[in-house]
């Protein structure tokens, strides 16, 4: 039977904040093979049962079953819609309609903005990062309908309806480009209020906004007062309408979060406790008006979803006291987010908890590499009795905790840690027959669910946490792969387009607070912008997006700023060759010089291989979106750079001019061999990898594609070999060592248990693990095909190898999910896969000798093994090989 089985707005399930015509999705279910869409009707209504249609598409011939949109619809403000489809195969079955998805809409148009930023702070309080209340009361006299509240603040906040939270955001409103863009959360409050007297009150902490960032620890980046705004539309039963706005009569008081910031912690006076202060009928004679800021309405976007919760919640796993004395507790997973305590202390006892990543060589607490970052909660009881605590505008990236103070009995069952991050629905798994595997594919995990809070970070833990291009750069696609990454993304590509210089550079981190912003730190060059491989972030996570979920409307809205990157470049060549001001080479690469975090590997060659990859996928977005002109500027520019390239580094022999393993996967990777040399190449490249005894001596632009450079070429045994390397340098050591979330260094703890130096030393930076990229691709073998994005076709084709028994993986893609799980028996492989209704594949067996059962699959041979296109539904092959 056809089945509808989930429509989605925008990537969301039930978005709030729409303010433009909606792009939707829906997955479809069947159980017959080589189903395809012919036809949907798509209808949206203001009512559940669809009584009141405010579009209705009629029948639409059409395949698609994502991207699509209501042709001529453009939502109203603060208004509910309930979405269906049905839809008809090329069988003639038809579905019925399917379940109602829903969303609300944000304010139109930034016009109807009539609310003021308010805050309880004043000049005075520049460099405090306290926290503060807000609160109004509101009498409803009639019978409510729809209570639609648009909230935001200049620092963090939390939102209450009569003692309520109201949704579960943390961390909102994000770090943004606050200067040019701040997000505004849109919330349904109808069941919220009631009739008679409310109360509404907000806590503002400072937050990314005030609170002191960055390598100079600078405070009030972005503004000297926290404040809050607050928007609230009301329509009664009896069909008036009415607006709640924040204004200077709201009332402001500070609250018992005595300072909280990013990257210190949170120290919470629960003697400053006011109980009831947000709900009606509190006394507030004592608090004071607030004041109203100046703020242009003009930077408010809406936040339809991806917002930052409490995802995930893990139990103590141990107390234990480490040989200095210190009492510790252990979670056992390195994680961001924060915990949360009971407590029952006497007024002014406290709780003080440093939170911290690893342990040293000894055992003892290791806090160094947190650099100045406290990351401590500190809890001062009021001595009513029994309370939970948690704290409200901090994170902290940690799996211990040292119990500096506790009042009373320490029992596990009083901690709980909360993983916080954006939320975005996971997407992707992998397993195989190798439990170090395994351990890998959990700590690239673990690493992405550390460091997409909001912004792609580089780590949670120091006084860093900043959104660095080239990490996010790194593992987009692997990201992209474990979780829906789109709205994450292009989120933060707005930002990034919004901080490029006006010459098209691309900071190096975004929200760009380094470049300009605050004075640069002395090793950071005078211009923070524009190194290659981070910068690229600008057009390469765009193409990902566009590749792994097919969605044209990302190259529109990054268009502009992909090309001016582009143009940045070539202003700044010489002879097709670029390079600019501060660059960080291979990052962090072994190959680098005694002191030196820059590879071996010189950086025109990198910066022109980007030059050369950066151009040449901005010229396929050109032409995917019909810019023809474009596509020949910029196609013509990108076969110009590869001529340059292989020109200037090649020598006459066909030898790279830099023997290094980077310099040889960029060439091979980015596809800027002279065809000729192609087999020496990679030949060369495996010669250096046996120079370090089968080792990677790699940083951040090599590590990436080093097994995709070797599989790519024939050498798919010798990237199972680097895999699975587990002394170091590899990403298996660091599993033998214990992590649980993937290291900056290499070498983070070396093999007697010392730290690598403690200047630049996080045990959970994501980038080295977009090695996830080659166990997907290659391992399982889910390749995406850019002849149809978004995996409408797509190519399955497993590499058996690395000693596996088995592998497998599923990746749900915008048309359903796909799967791909082999097993080997000797040489006989057992091929069970997954193709989603109105989807294609091609299956690609590499390395085979014979097919044993097709299941009905006409393969044919050719050079890359045996091919044949498939139809959705459940597939087994098997096959034997070489
Ligand atoms: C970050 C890196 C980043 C690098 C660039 C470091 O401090 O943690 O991940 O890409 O700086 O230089």
């Amino acid at each position: 039977m056809l089945k509808v089985n989930e429509v989605k707005i925008n990537y969301l399930k039930e978005p709030m904040g729409i303010t433009d015509s909606p792009q939707f999705s829906w997955i479809l279910d069947s159980d017959k093979k080589n189903v395809v869409q012919c036809a949907y009707r798509l209808q949206i209504s203001t009512m559940q049962s669809f009584d009141a249609l405010v579009y209705d598409s009629q029948k639409v011939d059409n395949e698609e079953s994502a991207h699509v949109f209501a042709d001529g619809f453009l939502p109203e403000s603060a208004t509910k819609y309930f979405v269906r489809v049905k839809v008809l195969d090329n069988h003639g079955e038809e579905t019925a309609y399917s379940e109602p998805a829903a969303f609300l809409s944000g304010l139109i148009s930034n016009d109807e903005w009539k609310a003021s930023f308010i805050s309880a702070e004043s000049k005075e309080d520049t460099n405090h990062s306290k926290g503060t209340y807000l609160r109004k009361e509101l009498t409803i006299n009639k019978k409510l309908k729809q209570a639609t509240a648009y909230t935001t603040a200049l620092g963090l906040y939390h939102f209450y309806v009569n003692g309520e939270k109201v949704g579960e955001d943390q961390m909102a409103p994000g770090w943004t480009s606050y200067e040019n863009r701040l997000l505004y959360q849109t919330h349904d409050i109808t069941s919220c209020l009631k009739e008679g007297d409310n109360a509404l009150g907000a806590h503002i902490g400072a937050g990314w906004y005030k609170g002191a960032m960055g390598f100079q620890r600078k405070q009030s980046i972005y503004g000297k007062q926290a404040g809050f705004l607050c928007q609230i539309h009301l329509q009664y039963e009896d069909g008036s309408n009415e607006i709640v706005i924040s204004d200077d009569s709201w009332l402001g008081c500070e609250s018992p979060v005595v300072f909280s910031e990013i990257y210190d912690g949170e120290i919470y006076d629960a003697n400053l406790e006011q109980n009831g202060w947000n709900l009606p009928g509190f006394n507030d004679s004592h608090w004071q008006r607030s004041e109203a800021l100046l703020v242009d309405h003009k930077i408010l976007v809406a936040q339809p979803g991806c917002k930052v919760k409490k995802i995930e919640s893990l139990p103590v796993q141990k107390i234990f006291k480490t040989p200095q004395g210190d009492t510790v507790i252990d979670f056992g997973q390195n994680l961001t987010g924060w915990i949360s305590f009971k407590v029952n202390g006497k007024s002014g006892e406290k709780v003080i908890l440093n939170c911290f990543e690893v342990l040293d060589k000894d055992g003892n607490v290791y806090l160094d590499n947190l650099r100045t970052a406290k990351e401590t909660l500190e809890y001062i009881c009021n001595g009513d009795g029994k309370t939970i605590y948690e704290p409200n505008f901090t994170f902290q990236g940690f799996r211990y905790a040292k119990v500096a103070s506790y009042p009373g009995e320490l029992l596990a069952e009083n901690f709980t840690a909360y993983v916080v991050h954006s939320d975005m629905e996971e997407t992707g798994t992998f397993s195989c027959s190798n439990p170090d595997l395994n351990q890998l594919q959990h700590n690239i995990t673990w690493g992405l669910k550390g460091n997409f809070l909001d912004v792609p970070t580089d780590c949670p833990q120091r006084d860093e946490r900043l959104g660095w291009t080239g990490d996010a750069q790194i593992f987009c696609r692997t990201a992209s792969y474990i979780m829906d990454t789109y709205t994450f993304f292009s989120k933060w590509l707005k930002d990034l387009s919004a901080d490029q210089t006006p010459e098209g550079g691309v900071p190096h981190v975004i929200p760009d607070i380094l470049n300009g912003v605050i004075d640069p730190d002395p090793h950071m060059a005078q211009e923070a912008h524009s190194a290659t491989a981070w910068a690229d972030a600008a057009v390469i996570n765009p193409w990902t997006l566009y590749l792994v979920y097919g969605d044209k409307k990302i190259i529109h809205n990054q268009y502009q700023s992909m090309k001016a990157w582009i143009d940045f470049m070539t202003d700044h060549s010489v002879d097709g060759i670029w390079s600019y001001k501060q660059q960080f080479g291979d990052w962090v690469a072994l190959d680098a010089e005694e002191g030196s975090y820059l590879g071996a590997t010189p950086n025109e060659l990198i910066c022109t291989a980007y030059y050369a990859y950066s151009s040449g996928l901005f010229a396929k977005m050109a032409k995917a979106i019909g810019m023809d002109e474009d596509y020949q500027t910029y196609w013509q520019l990108h076969k110009d750079i590869v001529s340059v390239f292989k020109k200037n580094f090649f020598t006459e022999d066909g030898l790279m001019t830099a023997q290094t393993q980077t310099a040889h996967i960029v060439a091979l990777y980015f596809d800027l061999v002279p065809e000729k040399y192609k087999e020496q190449t990679a030949k060369s490249l495996v010669a250096l990898l046996e120079k370090e005894n089968g080792h990677l001596v790699t940083g951040f632009v090599g590590t990436p594609y080093f097994c995709h450079a070797l599989s790519e070429n024939g050498y798919t045994k010798e990237a199972y070999d680097l895999l699975l390397k587990d002394d170091f340098p590899s990403w298996l050591y660091q599993i033998r060592k214990g992590a649980t979330t993937i290291w900056e260094h290499w070498d983070g703890i070396k093999e007697d248990g010392s730290m690598w130096s403690a200047d630049m030393n996080s045990f959970n930076h994501y980038a080295y693990g977009a090695i996830g990229d080659w166990l997907y691709r290659v391992v399982v073998g889910i390749e995406a095909d850019e002849q149809e994005p978004g995996y409408k076709h797509f190519m399955i084709s497993p590499h058996i190898g690395g000693g596996l028994a088995y592998a497998k993986g599923t990746f749900k893609s915008v048309y359903g999910e796909i799967s791909v799980h082999w097993q080997r028996d000797g040489k006989t492989i057992q091929l069970e896969f997954t193709v989603p209704v109105n989807t294609t594949a091609t299956l690609v067996l590499p390395e085979i000798d014979q097919i044993i059962t097709d299941d009905g699959i006409k393969f044919i041979k050719n050079e890359d093994g045996y091919e044949g296109v498939v139809g959705s539904g459940d597939y087994l092959v098997t096959y034997t090989i070489l």
